[in-house]
């Protein structure tokens, strides 16, 4: 495993990926009854965009860095102001330093009565996941393949719940496992909403795994995905999708008010292009 999330922390993936997890979240804990959340690809949970790792890349500057850059219109920085709430309690000064991963965003947002598992496969990663959070009554964190920590999570007793599968695309056949994981998941637990990241590339990769998805018997699925820049054929990203199974029914109109800001921001040149659509309807 090569892949480490420090260097990739706080860019434009990661900012259109928390931002949807925050509104999801806000959604789902509007209902006064117990959540379950599993991040089943959790990283280290923050990140310190001054160490060697991000400093190294610089990835933030053209991601989180781009969008707070200027003030933001009214209605974005409102539907925003939870995700900008965090960064600014990690940055009480103002400059950017700190960088919440899903896991950090998870762990402030849910409840007392609320459950958190965050599995880690990296050794390393894991282990400053359970320095972390460990302390934390309602967090377990695991160290398991992610297709095995989704079996052995759900269905959640809570009945409620969220999955967040955010794999590394570091190996070949990731977007096929992410489909594999994703029909596991709906057979175990059909209402669950599920939050699937894929990479955007010049190659197209993702074709199979949306295709998959419109076929799980759910009540609806978004695709919400972000373009920066051209798509080469030697691979880079491109931008990055988002796949919400069992949307929050306010989330599209949200993403429609929030993606062509992240677009004009975070876009290099005229590339910047955001979109969000039904894959299948809800019923
Ligand atoms: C994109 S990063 C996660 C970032 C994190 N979700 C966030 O938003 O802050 C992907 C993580 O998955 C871990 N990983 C890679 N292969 C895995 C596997 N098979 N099962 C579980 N975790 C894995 C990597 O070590 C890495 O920390």
């Amino acid at each position: 495993m090569n892949y480490r999330h420090a260097f990739h922390a706080g860019n434009h993936a990661d900012v259109l990926k928390h931002i949807v997890l925050m509104r999801v979240l806000d959604y789902l804990l509007r209902k006064d009854k117990p959540l379950a959340v599993l991040d089943a690809h959790a990283g280290i949970g923050r990140y310190d965009l001054k160490g060697a790792e991000a400093y190294k890349t610089g990835e933030w500057k053209d991601g989180i860095g781009r969008l707070l850059a200027e003030p933001l219109p009214e209605k974005v920085r409102a539907l925003l102001a939870t995700y900008l709430n965090i960064i600014h309690d990690l940055n009480p000064d103002g400059a950017m330093r700190f960088y919440p991963g899903s896991p950090e965003i998870i762990e402030r947002l849910l409840r007392r009565e609320d459950r958190i598992i965050l599995n880690e496969l990296h050794p390393q990663d894991a282990d400053t996941l359970t320095a972390r959070y460990s302390a934390d009554k309602r967090v377990r964190v695991t160290r398991l393949d992610a297709a095995v920590a989704v079996k052995a999570a759900l269905p959640f007793a809570e009945r409620r719940g969220l999955v967040l599968l955010d794999p590394a695309f570091e190996v070949a056949g990731e977007m096929e496992k992410s489909a594999r994981m994703l029909d596991h998941i709906i057979r175990r637990m059909q209402n669950t909403t599920v939050l699937a990241w894929y990479p955007l590339k010049a190659s197209g990769d993702e074709a199979p795994l949306l295709t998959q998805a419109a076929a799980l018997p759910c009540s609806g699925t978004l695709v919400a995905e972000l373009r920066v820049r051209e798509g080469f054929a030697e691979g880079g990203l491109a931008g990055s999708g988002l796949l919400v199974i069992n949307p929050p029914h306010t989330l599209k109109a949200e993403l429609e008010e929030l993606l062509p800001t992240l677009a004009v921001r975070l876009g290099i040149g005229e590339w910047g292009r955001g979109s969000v659509r039904e894959l299948t309807p809800p019923h």
